[in-house]
């Protein structure tokens, strides 16, 4: 029986299917565990189904035991895991798409929303009682008829392109290539970021966490916005330079922020707390019962194959 190790608690039904199948090691306090912790608790395991929460380096990955065949990261996006240094070492990486396309579209959607229509300062206000209502209270911006730009349409940046549209919005994206007709929803597509940027009223970040998209929205590329525009982020934290967004927040260059993820989640730059125009998530993408079971099956899955086939589909590196 191969044994496994499972870094993060995982729903009730998702560990039981584990225990059926595997000699696995569970986290039962859902402890994080520190670089040193996890190549520990590896020894003598076949296979580590991690969490996004795990910090995957090179260092980590070199010092990982012998045994270590896969990454079966419980998560579409796998920033947190160096996968060149996995490859060296003929490690593989598998991830988990599609199967949270939907949960994480709608928290994009509820970004846009709560960041557009003030549903930051609308709560606090609702909850201490000092509000009433008057023609100017809380005017926001309406989301029918303003330009939406999609930085990475990939299924998660497809699927609120469809949902923005039917709220109204003028779809425009950037890609590295363009979709064919049937994929682009009638959207525009730009060949660059600074094209896509200036016509942007709403900015959605959607692509993931790399080398080359690390800081992509900073103090430079900030400054081909229109002034007043939105920005939100269901994609990964390191994307954003959080110093200049914060800056062009205190300058009103931007006009409010959604947030559901933060570079060195989960703590995240002060400078957002003090904007009321900041709408602010706990990384909840995929937080609903039916994703997150499918999300671990679909970890398991992965495991499956591999251990059966040598193979994966889900392989990311
Ligand atoms: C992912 O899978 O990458 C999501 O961010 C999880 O919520």
């Amino acid at each position: 029986m191969k044994k496994i190790l499972v870094t993060r608690k995982l729903l009730q039904s998702n560990e039981d299917r584990l225990k059926n199948l595997y000699d696995v090691r569970l986290n039962s306090n859902d402890e994080l565990y520190s670089e040193k912790k996890l190549i520990d608790m590896s020894e003598g395991c076949d296979g580590i189904l991690s969490a996004l929460t795990d910090n995957l380096d090179a260092k980590t990955i070199n010092n990982l035991p012998e045994s270590i065949k896969i990454l079966s990261n419980f998560a579409v996006g796998f920033g947190n895991i160096d996968l060149d240094a996995a490859k060296k070492r003929n490690i593989i990486v598998t991830n988990t798409p599609d199967v949270l396309t939907d949960a994480t579209a709608e928290i994009g959607i509820l970004l846009i929303l709560g960041a557009c229509r003030r549903a930051s300062e609308g709560i606090e206000s609702a909850r201490a009682s000092n509000w009433k209502w008057s023609a100017d209270y809380l005017i926001g911006k309406q989301l029918t008829g303003t330009r939406l730009g999609i930085l990475g349409m990939g299924r998660i940046g497809k699927k609120i392109a469809k949902i923005a549209k039917s709220l109204g919005m003028i779809i425009h994206y950037h890609n590295r290539s363009q979709l064919s007709t049937e994929k682009e929803y009638d959207a525009t597509y730009h060949k660059d970021l600074k094209s896509l940027l200036s016509i942007s009223d709403v900015l959605s970040i959607c692509c993931p966490a790399s080398k080359e998209t690390s800081n992509m929205i900073n103090k430079e590329t900030l400054e081909f916005l229109p002034r007043g525009a939105v920005i939100t982020n269901v994609a990964r934290g390191d994307i954003v330079d959080d110093e200049a967004l914060i800056d062009a927040l205190n300058r009103r260059k931007v006009y409010a922020v959604g947030l559901d993820v933060y570079k060195g989640e989960p703590n995240l730059n002060p400078g957002y707390l003090k904007h009321k125009s900041a709408f602010i998530l706990p990384h909840l993408g995929s937080a609903t019962k039916e994703t997150r079971t499918a999300m671990a099956n679909l970890a398991i899955d992965n495991l499956e194959e591999f251990f059966k086939s040598g193979k994966c589909k889900n392989k990311v590196n």
